[in-house]
């Protein structure tokens, strides 16, 4: 299953499945994206804060050049931090992580990083977003951590819909509501940390019973869960076996009851750094 972005003017899609990167640097983060897309992952995530973007694009760049893939099957992303919020700012913001990324030519798809409702300045940020898309420094934008009121606002003040929204998602936090709120809007949901980043989680006996079911690991019932719910999860992996046994979780097809057995572990405090994007600020 593929998600063609919305408001793009091309036909461009996203994979089932993406790899996340955060904390995955240097050369030791170039060999992971490399070992990803041979793997076979087209989505790549990075953000200008996680300091990844030129190892990111450098993997990529070197798995093109290695024939692992083409650079058109390729999605690279990134985001500007609250730091660089302001039409002026974020427009040099983008042109820096275009700086750092030339290896590949254009960022497929940017995303404001957080609202940051207090700072109040996500507005201006999206007309800068809008305008390095028409000046194709960025393929796609779109958003992260945004609630609806936070898309209400930036439509109704720019009349453009972001093609994706990376929200925090995974058993614990489903996020059933903004994903409802986004596909409505044709707009792509993204799970961050969708296999709860190392946390008991995939230890949880209900996981284990519907993992069992389809002779799959935890990771894998957790990722099918997501993508039965029409959500692009991006776990990361710095091991070849893991990113591997996560993208073959795409073949598993989850009944409707197991997907409710895994959502029913969902709690309303369930975040799991407690960020919620109605008061939570990121530099
Ligand atoms: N937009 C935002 O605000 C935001 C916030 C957080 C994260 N993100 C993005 O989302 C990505 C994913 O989230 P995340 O890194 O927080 O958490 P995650 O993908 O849920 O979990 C990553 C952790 O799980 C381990 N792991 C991976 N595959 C596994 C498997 N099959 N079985 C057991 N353990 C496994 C990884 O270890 P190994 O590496 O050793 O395999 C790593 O410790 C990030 O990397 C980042 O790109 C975005």
């Amino acid at each position: 299953m593929s998600k063609t972005l919305s408001g793009s003017g091309d036909d461009s899609t996203l994979p089932a499945i993406g790899l996340g990167t955060y904390r995955l640097r240097g050369r030791r983060g170039a060999d992971a994206v490399v070992s990803a897309v041979r793997t076979g992952y087209r989505l790549i995530d990075s953000a200008f804060s996680y300091e990844n973007e030129g190892s990111v694009s450098d993997g990529v760049a070197r798995a093109i050049a290695e024939g692992l893939a083409s650079r058109a099957e390729l999605i690279v992303t990134s985001k500007v931090p609250g730091r660089h919020f302001g039409y002026e700012q974020t427009l040099a913001a983008v042109e820096e992580s275009a700086a750092r990324m030339r290896s590949i030519g254009a960022i497929d798809l940017y995303l404001i990083h957080w609202p940051n409702p207090e700072q109040n300045k996500y507005v201006d940020t999206w007309r800068a977003l809008i305008e390095a898309r028409e000046r194709a420094l960025v393929r796609h934008i779109g958003v992260s951590n945004f609630l609806p009121e936070h898309i209400d606002r930036i439509e109704a003040a720019t009349g453009v819909l972001p093609a994706v929204n990376q929200i925090e998602s995974h058993p614990r936090f489903p996020n059933t509501e903004q994903i409802a709120y986004d596909a409505e809007r044709g707009i792509t949901t993204e799970a961050w940390s969708p296999i709860g980043r190392g946390s008991d989680l995939l230890a949880d006996p209900l996981i284990g019973e519907v993992a069992a079911a389809h002779g799959v690991t935890a990771a894998q019932a957790v990722l099918a869960w997501h993508m039965a719910r029409g959500v692009v999860p991006i776990p990361k992996s710095s091991s070849a076996g893991r990113q591997a046994e996560n993208l073959a979780a795409a073949a598993i097809i989850l009944d409707p009851a197991e997907v409710e057995t895994i959502s029913s572990l969902g709690r309303p405090d369930g975040r799991l750094a407690g960020q919620d994007p109605a008061v939570y600020e990121e530099m």
